[in-house]
């Protein structure tokens, strides 16, 4: 259901090519058996699970028509570090940037993407996406730096998956009866939404490999038996070639890296990725955590076993650097100290929170109320209480201070924007406390994680404002 039209323009004394690629996505229950052992009802697309990937080029304009056909459950589509430049109501946040689309429902999302990289999208939907409206979205660029530097692409996914659906497992799992608010364990890790997974490869080239993170919860290590890899981007940011063993991917982290086989034949390789153990407070004895797939040179040879490792030492991502070089942004203008904490309310239930407040969904759509208040749009008490909000000026620098009180490790997004990572503390470091020197050349992602009773600062400019169309749109006057 994809159709590709083209026009050619001439833009400033050069010829470029811009495309609107379109998908008409009719979204049901499907069902699906991933790892083997249980079939489910899962959401697909077109009555595909797992559902398709959108692909474009940097300059596109991308058409995505929604047609929820769920029948017992509203939905919206994410796509994760796309910046949304100027169509930030284009971003899917449901209580964020827009309200569900019921059952029964077409929305439209209409956008430009100007940034290359390896990408995902997903439901936006509160706790929605685990059971199966999750894929990637991937952005080729003709002018990538690391262009002729392999021979082909591979998309890897990486996920966990759970077998009960998640409106139950979350009802369960923020429930006067699960007072630690330990999360639901994933029943299994996955690749491609499957299990001993062949890749075919060809002695003697490299192959670029997308790794995307789409899981609920779990982290996961990733390594290649008998190869090394060379990282060239990370969440669509193209970093100087940076050699690693293994990687780590919290959710929604993505991974470019470049692989080259070698020329003899005569044996496969596993490639393994393992769930990070320490996120589970408790793990049945029968979980395994790990799924395994295969770099296969030759079909009639074995797949062997991999080999158990005793300890994971993954690349530290804190080092990368980004081709562009482009330098530490100037002292902040304005900072978001944040403080996650997990209580328990009055409920007896365990929630996440910054700064003492957990996320409550405003009723009406945060960029609505900014949009229609005027003046007021200024004053952080009209998007609700517990909504968090921070009220920032256009191009200011900001500091994003988050310091886990937690002794869990936790992966934060930030939407519309890439951020320079200018601090991540080791375990047990406490909050922040200001005496850090910044890197010159910082690593830039979209996702980051803090660790464990750590902090983490993330820096940005605020360059981003809506240019929605003006609202509300005119609404025609009823019959
Ligand atoms: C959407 O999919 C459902 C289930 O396959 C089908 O009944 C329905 O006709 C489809 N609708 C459209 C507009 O394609
Ligand atoms: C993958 O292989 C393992 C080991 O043989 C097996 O236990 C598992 O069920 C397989 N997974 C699937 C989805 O077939
Ligand atoms: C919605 O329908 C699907 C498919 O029949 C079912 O598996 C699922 O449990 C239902 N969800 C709710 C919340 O009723
Ligand atoms: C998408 O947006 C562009 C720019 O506003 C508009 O020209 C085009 O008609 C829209 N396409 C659809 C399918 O809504
Ligand atoms: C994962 O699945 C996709 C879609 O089938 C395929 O194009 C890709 O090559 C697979 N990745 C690997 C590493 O085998
Ligand atoms: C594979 O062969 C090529 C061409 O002979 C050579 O340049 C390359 O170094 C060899 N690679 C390995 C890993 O030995
Ligand atoms: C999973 O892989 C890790 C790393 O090799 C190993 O330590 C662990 O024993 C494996 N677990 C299972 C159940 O195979
Ligand atoms: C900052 O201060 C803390 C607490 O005194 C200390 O542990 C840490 O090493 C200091 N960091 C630097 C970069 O000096
Ligand atoms: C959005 O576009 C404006 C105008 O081109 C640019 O200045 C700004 O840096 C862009 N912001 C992001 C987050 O891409």
């Amino acid at each position: 259901m994809l159709s590709r039209s083209s026009i050619i323009f001439v833009c400033f004394g050069m010829l470029a090519r811009a495309a609107t690629v379109t998908y008409d996505f009719n979204i049901t229950w499907v069902t699906a058996n991933p790892d083997g052992v249980f079939i489910r009802p899962v959401m697909g697309i077109n009555g595909q699970g797992p559902i398709p990937y959108i692909t474009a080029t940097v300059g596109d304009r991308v058409v995505v028509n929604v047609l929820n056909q769920l029948g017992n459950a509203s939905t919206s589509l994410h796509f994760h570090g796309l910046y949304m430049n100027g169509t930030s109501h284009m971003d899917g946040p449901v209580g964020v940037t827009q309200c569900s689309i019921p059952p029964g429902i077409t929305f439209t999302y209409n956008f430009t993407v100007d940034q290359p990289g390896t990408y995902w999208y997903h439901s936006h939907e509160p706790g929605q996406y685990p059971d199966g409206l999750r894929g990637p979205m991937i952005i080729t660029d003709p002018n990538s730096p690391y262009r002729g530097s392999y021979d082909e692409e591979r998309i890897l996914t990486i996920s966990d998956w759970y077998h009960e659906q998640f409106p139950t497992m979350v009802k369960k799992f923020i429930s006067v009866s699960n007072p630690t608010g330990a999360e639901p364990v994933p029943k299994a890790a996955l690749f491609n939404d499957t299990q001993n997974l062949t890749t075919l490869v060809q002695p003697g080239k490299t192959y670029m490999f997308r790794i995307i993170n789409m899981g609920a919860f779990a982290s996961q290590y990733f390594w290649i038996e008998g190869h090394n890899m060379q990282i060239v981007e990370v969440d669509g940011i193209y970093t100087q070639e940076a050699a690693a063993d293994m990687i780590y991917l919290t959710a929604a982290q993505r991974y470019s890296v470049l692989v080259t086989t070698k020329n003899d034949t005569s044996a496969n390789f596993a490639y393994v990725a393992s769930m990070d153990e320490d996120l589970f407070d408790k793990a049945p004895r029968s979980l395994n955590p790990n799924v395994t797939g295969w770099l296969v040179y030759d079909s009639s040879a074995n797949l062997p076993k991999p080999a158990l490792l005793d300890a994971f030492e993954p690349f530290d991502d804190f080092t990368l650097v980004p081709t562009d070089g482009e330098p530490l942004l100037p002292d902040p203008d304005y900072y978001v100290p944040l403080t996650v904490l997990m209580m328990n309310l009055g409920d007896g239930a365990n929630y996440a929170s910054f700064n003492s407040i957990p996320y409550t969904m405003p009723k009406v759509p945060t960029l609505y109320s900014a949009l229609t208040t005027g003046e007021e749009a200024n004053n952080p008490a009209i998007y609700g209480t517990n909504s968090n909000a921070f009220v920032l000026e256009k191009n200011q620098i900001v500091d994003i201070i988050v310091n886990n009180n937690d002794p869990g490790k936790h992966p934060f997004h930030l939407h519309g924007h890439n951020f320079q990572a200018i601090v991540r503390s080791d375990d047990d470091a406490g909050n922040y406390i200001g005496n850090e020197t910044f890197p010159t050349i910082p690593m830039r992602r979209d996702t980051f994680m803090v660790r464990p009773n750590g902090n983490i600062v993330l820096r940005f400019r605020a360059d981003n404002p809506d240019k929605s169309p003006p609202f509300p749109p005119s609404i025609p006057p009823l019959s």
